[in-house]
This record gives C-alpha cells, structure tokens and sequence, in this order.
C-alpha cells in the first residue's frame, strides 16, 4: 500500500512534530493507532442540513458509506460542506453555487485525503460539489440521495411539478386554500429529492451517465433499502478507486460528456443541466460549449415518460429497469466503452439491464416524444444563445411571432401580472429581464412565470415567454431561458420595448427581435444599467467574476483546478 504514496501519508505518515499533530488530534475521536497506518483515507462530503430537506437523510446515508469503506480496508472520515436546499435558500440557490464549489475544493485539498464520496441531493448540491472535487481530481464516487417517492392527493399520484398547476387552481379558485395546504404534506410524504424528472434528478442522471456513480444512482428512492446498499457498495469500491488512482480526469473525458447530454435528452432532464454541465467541463479542462448541447441531443427522442415531460415518477423509473435500461435502449448511439467509476464500461454496466415497462421506458423506435433535448435558439435576441426543452412546450409555439410584453425585473412583474388592464392577450411574448446571472443575482428559477390571470380564466394554458433567468427542472410551457448575453450586462433583451415583434423558431433555432438595427443602436445609447450591484461580501466577488449563462455561469477565476498537491505544513 506504500507504494501507492497516500496523500494522506504527508499527514499521518510523518515522524516528529508535525505527526504527533497531525495524527494527536484525531485520537480524541477514540481512533485507533492502525487506522493512520497506511489505510485510504476517504473523505464523505455530506451537505446533510435541516435547512435541505431534500438531503436531511443523508447522516443515515454516510454511515452506510462508512460500513463499506472499513469493510474494504479504508478509513472514513466526515465532513461537512454548505449545503443549498432548493425551497428555503434567498434569493436563489444558483447565487451559491459557486461558493459552495470553493468550499468544497479547499476543503478536499486541504485535509488528508485519498479519495472523497459526494453525498449530492437537492439541485445545487450536485454540480457544487462536482465541480468542487474536478478542480482538485482525486478519485471521486458520487452518491444521490434518491428521489421521493410520489405524492398521492385525493386519489392522484402527484410531485414538484403540481406545484405549478396547484398555483393556477388555487388562482382560480379551483381549489380552497384549504386543499392547497393540504396538498403540501401529501406530496412531499418521504425523504428525498423532488420525485419528478427536475434538477435534481437531471443532475442524479448525469453522474451516472458521465460514470462518476454507480449504476441505478440516478432512480432508486430516498426510502428504498436499496439506497442504503448503494451507499455500503460505493463505500467499498471508493477504496478500490483510490487503489487504482481512478481519478476525475479519467472517467471525465469528452465521451462522457457527450454521454451525458445524449442520456439527458432521452430521459428528459432540466434545462439547468445545460448550465450545470458547462460548468463541470470548464473545471476538469474539457471543450464543451453551448451548440454541443444542441448537436448530441438532436437525434434523440425522449425515451423516458416522466414528468414533466411525460406523466410517470422517479420510482417508475427504478421499478421499469432504472438508467441502465435506458441507456442500453441507446447503445447503438452512446459511447458505450466510457469508463466509470465501477472499472466497467457504461456498455458493460448497462448490458444486463432489463425494460419491465414499456409504458415508462420506450425504444428508439417507437419513443414516447420523438423531439426532446435541448434546443439553442440564437439571433439578434440571444447573441450568444438561449435555450428552450421542447419535450416540455407546446408544439404549436415552437415557432410562433409575437408582440412583447415586457416586465424590467421580477417585482415589476408581480406587481401587474395580474392588473386587469395589462395589454396581453394569448399570442403575446412575455418578456422578463434582469433575472440573468448579474441582474438577480445568481440567475432565478423565474423564467416560466404564471400566466395573467384573465387569461388563464380564458383557458389559456401556455404562452411564450423569453428571460435571462433560468426554470426549475420541475417547470413546464413555451419557455426560452438563458439569454445571453442577459439584460443586466447590456444584452439585446435590456432593449425590448412593449410592442416589439419577437419571432421564436425553435425548429430552425433562431430566436429575433423584429426592430431595426438603427432603432436597437438609439435604444443601446440610452440603456442604463438598473439592477443593484453590491459592493461587498461574496455578492460582490460572484456579481464581479460570474460569466454568462452560455459559458456555465460559474466565475472566471474558479475555471481550471488547482490539483491536490499542498507543499507547506500548517506549523
Ligand atoms: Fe430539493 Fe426539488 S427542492 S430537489
Ligand atoms: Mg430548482
């Protein structure tokens, strides 16, 4: 095992004053002598939190990575990150990622380990702490904290995303306030993530598909015996991996990338996938850019029927053979020998995976939806791109022309949404600025904002609506998200003005404003910034350093990592 040379060994196999510390006061957690002896130390990252609902199983689950890692001949050790839970954090989860990614790199290269488990859950945790461990690549192994199992109200299955259509009933008075409350204990009934294809499940799916979990992470529930298991074996095989030096760069390549955005596209995953994504390829060094999403999704039509997409749950999912039945339903097209982090092939993991339900997993053949992924829209509107989920719009408005309907900023919007005299009627683009990385900050999941309510009393269901912020995974409509550049940093969408023709083509990818080049150039001269930009703490540092939507939105100084190495001692 020396020959392996440890990092931790530059902690605990030293002699002299800096061993007796660094080994001294670790004892005073009743550790035995031999487990400093040359034993892969493996760091648990655990964004346990009661303020992250979504992750507050996560103590049950670390222990059971523990079991696993001693049983292979390691030694655990648990430690604590920023946890973001998606519901409570203000003004938005995504304004701490970043801080979260940093926290997450010092504290792996700081402490003596070998190799690190992610205990990842609610949207933000995953690609945090993803991100976080690429800019250090020790060997990695990530584990999810499983989806809900589905709610059930009044005779329904319900999930996240009823949450939208609870709202629109609730307005219209559909349901008592009431039934409204009542609804909230029955759909969140278990521990786990959002039990819908949302952002966190998108994100749980997309380590198994880039290989940095082992199969079946992605579906099985929070409450499922069969998580607990998962973690037991992940804890085993992490040492393994330290063993072999399977380091993040190793199993990150660019086929696993392309991987994951073709699996994404098929199981129907969130639009903040495209973000999320972008950010992890610029901190492991790989060339991904926002047309790729567009390029390794087109072809692939939606294999899963999950919501929002599609009606079915997470737990169908497992029950109907998991991701690995998925993704053998894709092998003619998928990288099928990127490696993972089980040493296998992704071909190999998911050979023996079986489909018990076609109704849940479909074939390439006869897809549920033959259009899904995502789209990239560009034009004089998104210079630099937008994106928009078609499996999840209305294909009657993927190409549609409209007039504008425009709200400068998120309390503009709520304060006449709903005013009776609001000029909108159901071929209008709603138009929202000033919820892009900068203007919020921290890119809001507001962009599939409710539709005025004299319009939903018309039986209005759906309309175009155009932001530079972002939707939650478990949102649904006719929605372009991500324009970038956004509205705070000068972007074309700061000029729109009520009234203006925006013509959306989501068929031949081109999103335009339909105003005259002179006209936008008089209207640039007087644009003013108006969004308020701190001058201290870290929103100052994200709002300084954030990039656009179409580059991952994280900051340009954190791209790249740093590695694992840390010359001095701390005494
Ligand atoms: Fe945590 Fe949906 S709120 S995953
Ligand atoms: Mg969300």
């Amino acid at each position: 095992m020396e020959t392996l040379q440890l990092r931790s060994r530059n902690w605990f196999g030293r002699t002299g004053k800096d061993g007796f510390i660094y080994r001294a006061w670790m004892k005073n957690q009743g550790i035995p002598a031999d487990m400093f002896e040359g034993k892969p130390v493996i760091g648990i990252c655990n964004t346990w939190s009661e303020l992250t609902p979504c992750n507050a199983h996560f103590r049950e689950l670390a222990e059971a990575v523990k079991k696993g890692v001693l049983e292979a001949g390691g030694f655990p050790v648990e430690f604590p990150v920023m946890s973001l839970g998606e519901t409570l954090v203000k003004p938005t989860a995504m304004l701490y990622r970043n801080l979260v990614s940093m926290d997450v790199e010092e504290s792996i290269r700081a402490n003596p380990v070998d190799g690190v488990v992610l205990l990842c859950g609610c949207d933000k945790t995953t690609p945090s702490l993803v991100m976080g461990a690429c800019s250090v690549n020790i060997p990695t192994l990530v584990i999810s904290g499983g989806p809900m199992l589905k709610g059930h109200w009044k005779g329904k299955d319900i999930g996240t995303s009823d949450v939208w259509r609870f709202d629109v009933a609730h307005k219209l008075g559909q349901i008592t306030p009431q039934e409204f409350v009542e609804a909230e204990a029955c759909m969140a009934r278990t521990q786990g993530h959002c039990a819908v294809m949302g952002t966190a499940s998108t994100m749980a799916t997309m380590v198994e598909a880039l290989g940095l979990s082992l199969p079946n992470n992605a579906s099985i529930p929070a409450a499922d015996a069969r998580r607990k298991v998962l973690s037991q074996l992940s804890g085993r095989r992490i040492v393994e991996m330290v063993k072999e030096d399977l380091t993040l760069s190793k199993i990150l390549t660019r086929k696993a990338f392309e991987n994951a955005i073709m699996v994404n596209a098929a199981i129907g995953g969130s639009t903040n996938f495209v973000i999320h994504l972008l950010a992890i390829a610029g901190r492991i060094g790989i060339e991904l850019n926002i047309d790729d999403f567009d390029k390794y999704s087109q072809n692939i039509p939606l294999l899963a029927n999950i919501q929002p997409s599609g009606e079915n749950y997470m737990e169908d999912l497992y029950y109907s053979g998991g991701l690995p039945a998925v993704i053998k339903e894709m092998k003619a097209i998928i990288h099928n020998d990127a490696i993972t982090a089980n040493g296998k092939t992704m071909g190999e993991n998911c050979a023996a995976a079986e489909v018990y339900d076609r109704n849940v997993i479909s074939t390439m053949q006869q897809p549920f939806k033959p259009e899904s992924g995502i789209v990239v829209v560009k034009g004089n509107l998104a210079p630099n791109g937008a994106v928009i989920k078609p499996s999840a719009a209305s294909p009657t408005l993927l190409k549609h022309s409209g007039k504008a309907v425009v709200f400068e900023n998120i309390e503009d919007y709520h304060a006449r949404i709903d005013d009776p005299a609001l000029d909108i009627e159901a071929t209008s683009i709603m138009v929202l600025k000033n919820v892009g990385p900068k203007g919020y900050p921290g890119m809001a999941e507001v962009g599939n904002m409710a539709l005025p309510k004299k319009l939903l009393e018309q039986g209005v269901t759906d309309m175009v609506r155009i932001s530079d912020g972002r939707m939650s995974g478990t949102g649904f409509g006719t929605v372009v998200l991500h324009v970038s550049p956004e509205a705070a940093v000068g972007g074309p969408l700061g000029l729109v003005q009520n009234g203006d023709v925006i013509s959306l083509d989501a068929h031949n990818r081109t999103l335009q404003l339909e105003v005259s080049e002179e006209e936008l150039a008089v209207r640039r001269a007087a644009w003013k910034q108006t969004e308020k930009m701190h001058t201290r703490g870290y929103v100052h540092l994200y709002q300084t350093h954030v990039e656009q939507a179409h580059l991952g939105a994280d900051m340009d100084f954190l791209k790249g990592g740093s590695g694992s190495e840390v010359a001095r001692d701390s005494h």
